[in-house]
């Protein structure tokens, strides 16, 4: 193929140079959005009399048919073609003859390039958005129906105080409510056209910019055009999102895993989303909460990659730049998979009520509400932190359990110990009461999940 930058070449570009520079193998699935760019251009050349009335028609029918060619795989996509741009504009010259070559007037592949990856960029964001607010609608349904349920929460790994387990799943519905504004945030940035910035400089031909953007989607065009082909931030902020998201995600897979355990047992994974081991026949593997969790490291290192390809980069172009296709797509692809896989796993697990709210027992776990209750009784809450450590260690020291003492043993720490001491260290009260907002008890469990019913319009 000749190259369209050939007329100053005396040599044809080493097959070595071909296949290096080559981006085609990987830049091909922004076939969709390129040609929807080259209509919208074109079009817009059409009406402002840049291009002639025939000439347009020609080239948006050759782009619609290369489009269907693409879709039913009969389009082959050749290395010598570099890159998704140059190999539709070669197929486009094959169909029409040499008016293929009008559809690039006052456009360059950098300003194509920006704008391709925008409008991919942009169609994920919104899928991306959408499993998370499927996951979260899975939680909220869970926490509803385990909203009796209690369990042992922890700080550093070691049991801190009961919870009901619907305040723990309403706790990631949280963390993907921010994710889901960050993206919306990052969306609202992004949303800017670059078409028309051509190379670096802009173009002396009428072009109607605004024209363009509105016909893709844009809520703008961007105003400087050396910034607008030289900008790659809205990817970098994406794959920052996208790492905090794995990172959500892979926080929930290292809960459920462990629970998952014969130790814990707190948590029934649905079989078909497990795997067994081919020589211990007792194994139920969470191998896919264990990939979430390792294939976040592959998001971090795009993010890292991303950054780390333009921190040097004079303005504008330069080709490094088409190294972030790959890192944008391992980071998107990544979240949309553990995202599709985790929405069935969390819909079909189930949780072990009986072994919960027996371990919620255990453990010294309310020995805070002991602390509680002096310091409502006027004791400094650091005095009563001190008598409650003290009961703890005789109970460890007698082998017996906060619920096993009678009065008389706590009057012996504590002379205004009373007997609703013992109603204070009934589990259900002890949690049930914590109705602080953002606590615990049943009521702010009850309002978290309305309020979220209401902002998910779930009713
Ligand atoms: N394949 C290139 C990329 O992804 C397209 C832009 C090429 N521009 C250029 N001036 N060589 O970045």
């Amino acid at each position: 193929m000749k190259k369209p930058w050939s007329g100053r070449f005396s040599k044809k570009t080493n097959k070595l140079v071909e296949s290096f520079t080559e981006s085609i193998s990987f830049d091909k699935r922004l076939y969709e959005d390129d040609i929807e760019g080259s209509i919208a251009h074109v079009t817009m050349l059409k009406k402002q009399k840049i291009l002639t009335e025939k000439e347009a028609n020609l080239i948006i029918k050759g782009l619609g048919e290369i489009k269907s060619e693409i879709e039913k795989g009969e389009f082959e996509f050749k290395e010598e073609f570099e890159d998704i741009h140059m190999a539709i504009e070669a197929r486009l010259k094959e169909k029409i003859g040499d008016i293929a070559g009008k559809l690039h007037t006052a456009r360059s592949r950098n300003d194509q390039v920006a704008l391709d990856i925008r409008l991919y960029v942009k169609r994920k964001v919104i899928e991306i958005y959408n499993l998370l607010e499927s996951l979260q609608k899975v939680f909220i349904e869970k926490a509803e129906k385990y909203k009796d349920c209690i369990s042992p929460a922890y700080t550093h790994l070691q049991r801190a105080q009961p919870v009901f387990l619907g305040h723990y799943l309403l706790a990631f519905v949280e963390m993907w409510e921010r994710d889901k504004s960050r993206l919306i945030d990052c969306y609202k940035r992004m949303d800017y056209s670059p078409l028309g910035s051509c190379a670096l400089a802009g173009t002396t031909f009428p072009l109607d910019r605004e024209f363009v953007a509105k016909k893709l989607g844009f809520s703008g065009v961007t105003t400087n055009s050396m910034d607008a082909v030289s900008d790659r931030d809205f990817a970098i902020e994406l794959l920052s999102i996208l790492s905090i998201i794995m990172m959500h995600l892979s926080r929930l897979s290292e809960d459920m895993i462990l629970w998952n355990t014969y130790e814990f047992s707190f948590v029934i994974l649905p079989d078909d989303f497990c795997t067994g081991s081919s020589i211990m026949p007792q194994k139920k593997n969470p191998d896919v909460l264990e990939l979430v969790r390792g294939k976040t490291g592959r998001v971090y290192g795009s993010l890292i990659a991303l950054l780390t390809i333009m921190k040097g980069l004079p303005l504008t172009y330069n080709r490094d730049m088409q190294e972030d296709k790959e890192q944008i797509f391992n980071g998107i692809d990544t979240v949309i998979k553990s995202l599709e896989i985790l929405v069935p796993i969390f819909e079909r697990t189930e949780f072990n009520v009986k072994k919960l709210m027996d371990e919620s027992k255990k453990g010294f776990i309310l020995a805070t509400e002991i602390a509680d209750y002096l310091a409502k009784k006027g004791v400094p809450f650091r005095t009563a932190h001190e008598i409650t450590g003290k009961i703890v260690a005789y109970c460890e020291k007698n082998n017996k359990d906060l619920y096993d003492l009678s009065l008389g043993e706590f009057k012996r720490f504590y002379p205004e110990f009373d007997r609703d001491i013992l109603d204070a260290i009934s589990i259900e009260k002890a949690v049930g009461a914590k109705n602080v907002v953002g606590g615990t008890g049943k009521k702010s469990i009850q309002n978290q999940i309305k309020m979220w019913k209401k902002r998910l319009k779930l009713e």
